[in-house]
């Protein structure tokens, strides 16, 4: 028998108690091994849920457990997540979790410290909810110099856009996506993009190997969208929604989180609801996607119970590859107002609009929506983008970047 412990019993926690419950057979079928939850760390008790007994509120409990071989962190938020994650990996346990913050902020260290004490730090579910992304991108494109990631990387505020497209507001639309289980336990950090960043400097990471500070990199969330930016991407031939991007500009690393205008042509544009999914370009096998759930209480603790299965089924193994991520310095950081794209300018439609649009941004194809004259023009920096914007005098309603 392998023994797991779970920190947190919230969403995340108690499905991935229920997976291996429920899918107890199947996964002793799969690994030759049993594995059970031992003991689980939580502040509250949960007198109607059939793993109640094991519940602790002594941290040490679990780190002196000499039989817990596998420690289970989703408590969400940096501490005290970070300090039990670090406490577990000194004490030789190996550590599994689905959050992002603490992978993001604190990840290069981790790793480091795991590798030092002959253990391992897995984190599939900190991107992506349930889909396998982080394994993949690791082992099965190891092959590959990663050119660039976008990525629908947020279940809360594609749920939302999807809603609202629909008809529901954007409160009833949160509201719903809450009691779902997707949203954050604060869901600004949804909304304002803070979640998508976490997960872009993640991926980042695992594909140029430096590991950005997500409170350094550009992130605009889905607060400022509105129906009528919605009609335009239509009329546009495009879709509307929030992506996580980066890409290595020279020997820096450029992430960012935007809305963006996604034409029809690119597999993300008709990825709706909760699903989230992340396009890879790679230098040899070229474009890959993945897929999936990208929240919800079991589709994560499905990736959660992934990287347990991971490693019970190497433990005794030395040396499993792991990634491995450098902290970034100021110099690793590629000026955003250097990035360079296609954007959709929305201005309100007055009079003369047409004339004034052309005689500085050319020959464009412009549509007429809810009293707004829009289009989409030449890649641009963000200064020229601002500057041409101002040089029509006419009133800005949006500029949405295009993903390309
Ligand atoms: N709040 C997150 C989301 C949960 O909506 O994507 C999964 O990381």
């Amino acid at each position: 028998m392998i023994y797991v412990a779970i920190l947190g019993f919230g969403v995340v926690g108690s499905g991935a108690a229920q997976v291996l419950a429920d899918n107890a057979a199947v996964i002793e079928k799969n690994l030759g091994k049993k594995v059970a939850v031992k003991r689980i760390l939580d502040l509250r008790e949960f007198p109607d849920s059939p793993f109640g007994h094991l519940v602790t509120h002594d941290f040490n409990d679990i780190l002196n457990d000499k039989e817990i071989t596998v420690v289970a962190e989703m408590m969400g938020g940096s501490h005290p997540a970070y300090d039990f994650t670090k406490a577990c990996l000194e004490a030789g346990k190996h550590v599994v979790t689905s959050n992002k913050e603490v992978v993001a902020r604190f990840g290069d260290e981790l790793l480091a410290l795991a590798a030092q004490n002959g253990v391992r730090y897995l984190f599939e579910a900190s991107v992506g909810g349930g889909i396998p992304v982080i394994r993949p991108m690791t082992n099965d494109l190891a092959s590959n110099q990663i050119e660039q990631v976008d990525g629908i990387l947020n279940g809360t505020t594609n749920y939302i856009l999807t809603e609202m497209i629909g008809g529901a507001s954007f409160d009833a639309a949160l509201k719903q996506a809450q009691a779902n289980g997707y949203a954050e336990a604060n869901p600004a950090a949804d909304v304002e993009g803070l979640d998508a960043a976490r997960k872009i400097v993640i991926l980042a990471a695992l594909s140029f190997g430096t590991l950005l500070s997500p409170d350094k990199i550009h992130c605009e969330g889905i607060t400022s969208l509105t129906l009528a930016d919605v009609a335009v991407a239509k009329a546009l031939g495009c879709s509307l929604k929030l992506i996580g991007h980066t890409e290595r500009i020279g020997k820096k690393v450029l992430a960012m989180v935007s809305p963006r205008m996604v034409p029809l042509a690119c597999p993300l544009s008709g990825i709706s609801d909760v699903f989230n999914g992340i396009l890879v370009d790679a230098n040899m096998v070229g474009k890959v996607m993945f897929y999936g759930a990208g929240a919800g209480k079991l589709p994560t603790a499905s990736a959660v119970v992934a990287d347990i299965i991971d490693i019970v089924s190497h433990l005794g193994q030395a040396d499993v590859r792991a990634p491995h991520f450098t902290a970034a310095t100021d110099a690793d950081y590629a000026d955003f107002n250097a990035y360079t794209c296609r954007s959709c300018f929305s201005f309100a439609n007055e009079s003369g609009a047409a004339a004034r649009i052309a005689a500085v941004f050319g020959a464009v194809n412009t549509v007429t929506v809810d009293g707004r004259i829009a289009f989409i023009a030449d890649a641009m920096t963000e200064q020229e983008a601002a500057a041409k914007a101002a040089a029509t005098g006419l009133t800005l309603a949006a500029r949405i970047r295009v993903l390309d």
